[in-house]
């Protein structure tokens, strides 16, 4: 039984402090939490018994911990994570791993170095809908891709929850809005499924919110040979959540909870060249349809527990038996780079190339949480 650690046990750490303290990760036990608030202290504690921290090298000293899940605002991920990693204890990570993709390359370094456990937090990878159109791109079944749109506007927050917490929607307390907080999930699941873009144009907007950072964008991302057209916001009702990915052998529609895939008999260069029509020979352009769905016994439990007990079972069993992680924290970093690359695409009004200028990025970063600072956000 591995001794785990919540750190950071606001609205996200309390969740998975909760699963973990009631047995529902096979292999893993809650042995304390920690954290900087005494309300939320008093509040894990009395919720599941343990011990808790003020502060996380207090309890590194104090406690034989094996693992940590780190819960905490964006900000204070890399030092936490990085000072764990370097006492050889597994570290779990809440999404984004950073801000910038520079902390990001630095926690890599010091993962690298360690050789503990280290995993992110993107739940949306456990969706099987996902995971199964992954395969298809990844195993050829869809062809050479010529196109993706990927929408995302169903992540409605009103003014109310912007000003809940204080760290939200802030360059400086979360280093940006809707895109680093909610949309990393899709863009984790898109470079995921399709590999990252060589370039990247986008417009970030602030619609209807009284906040500094963006909550609309559009977003292209260019591969060599397709572009990815994303589109998220969080202020739109009733809001799409949409992925549409086509290739030269098929198409894929997956939303959240199914997929429905079209798998041509002919790939469109053979119907191109058998055809005698202008539209195309009808009979060439035949297709098997199927659809995959989330499965309703995995989205109650999802529904009950969170999508993130995959999460924490993926993690706990690699760290007793060894095997690959399905989200390692390494790979954090991809998600992290596209978001940086659209905040600063649309900053400097040009194109942006990959792999992006880390220092350069937190720089801008840094500028635009002075100006907010000025404003006196
Ligand atoms: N995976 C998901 O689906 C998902 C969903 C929501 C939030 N999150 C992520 O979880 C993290 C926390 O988000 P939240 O909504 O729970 O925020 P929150 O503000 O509700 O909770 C954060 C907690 O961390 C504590 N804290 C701050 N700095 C600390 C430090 N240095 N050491 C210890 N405790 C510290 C705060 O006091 C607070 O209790 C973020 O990274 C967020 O993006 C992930």
């Amino acid at each position: 039984m591995k001794n785990f650690a919540v750190i950071g046990v606001g609205r996200m750490g309390m969740r998975h402090a909760l699963n973990l303290a009631k047995g529902r990760v096979a292999g893993a036990r809650l042995a304390c939490v920690c954290d900087v608030s005494e309300s939320a202290r008093k509040s894990a504690q009395a919720k599941t018994g343990v011990k808790a921290y003020a502060d996380h090298k207090a309890m590194a000293g104090a406690e034989k911990l094996d693992a940590v899940v780190i819960a905490t605002p964006h900000y204070s991920h890399v030092e936490i994570a990085e000072f764990f990693l370097e006492k050889g204890v597994a570290v779990l990570t809440e999404k984004p791993v950073s801000v910038s993709v520079e902390y990001a390359e630095r926690l890599n370094e010091a993962a690298k170095r360690s050789k503990a456990l280290f995993g992110i937090m993107y739940n949306q990878r456990t969706n099987r809908v996902y995971a199964h159109v992954r395969e298809l791109v990844k195993s050829g079944a869809l062809g050479t891709i010529r196109r993706a749109n990927v929408t995302v506007t169903d992540w409605y927050r009103s003014q109310f929850y912007y000003d809940m917490g204080g760290w939200r929607a802030s360059w400086s307390g979360e280093g940006g809005g809707t895109l680093i907080n909610q949309c990393v999930h899709q863009l984790d699941v898109m470079q995921w499924i399709l590999g990252m873009p060589e370039r990247v144009s986008a417009v970030c907007r602030t619609v209807n919110r009284n906040i500094d950072t963006e909550n609309d964008v559009c977003a292209n991302f260019y591969y060599q040979d397709f572009t990815a057209v994303f589109t998220a916001s969080a202020h739109e009702v009733p809001g799409v959540n949409m992925m549409e990915i086509a290739g030269d052998k098929g198409l894929v529609r997956a939303g959240k909870f199914k997929a429905d895939i079209y798998i041509l008999a002919k790939d469109e260069a053979q119907i191109n060249s058998l055809s005698r029509r202008d539209y195309g020979n009808k009979e060439d352009k035949k297709y098997k349809k199927y659809t995959v769905r989330y499965g309703l016994l995995r989205l109650i439990r999802d529904g009950i527990y969170g999508q993130q007990l995959n999460i924490l079972r993926d993690f706990a069993r690699c760290l007793e038996n060894g095997g690959a992680l399905l989200a390692p924290g390494e790979e954090g970093i991809n998600g992290l780079a596209l978001i940086n690359a659209v905040y600063c695409a649309n900053w400097t009004k040009k194109e942006v190339t990959l792999p992006l200028d880390g220092k350069a990025y937190t720089a801008m970063l840094k500028e635009h949480a002075a100006q907010e600072k000025e404003k006196g956000r």
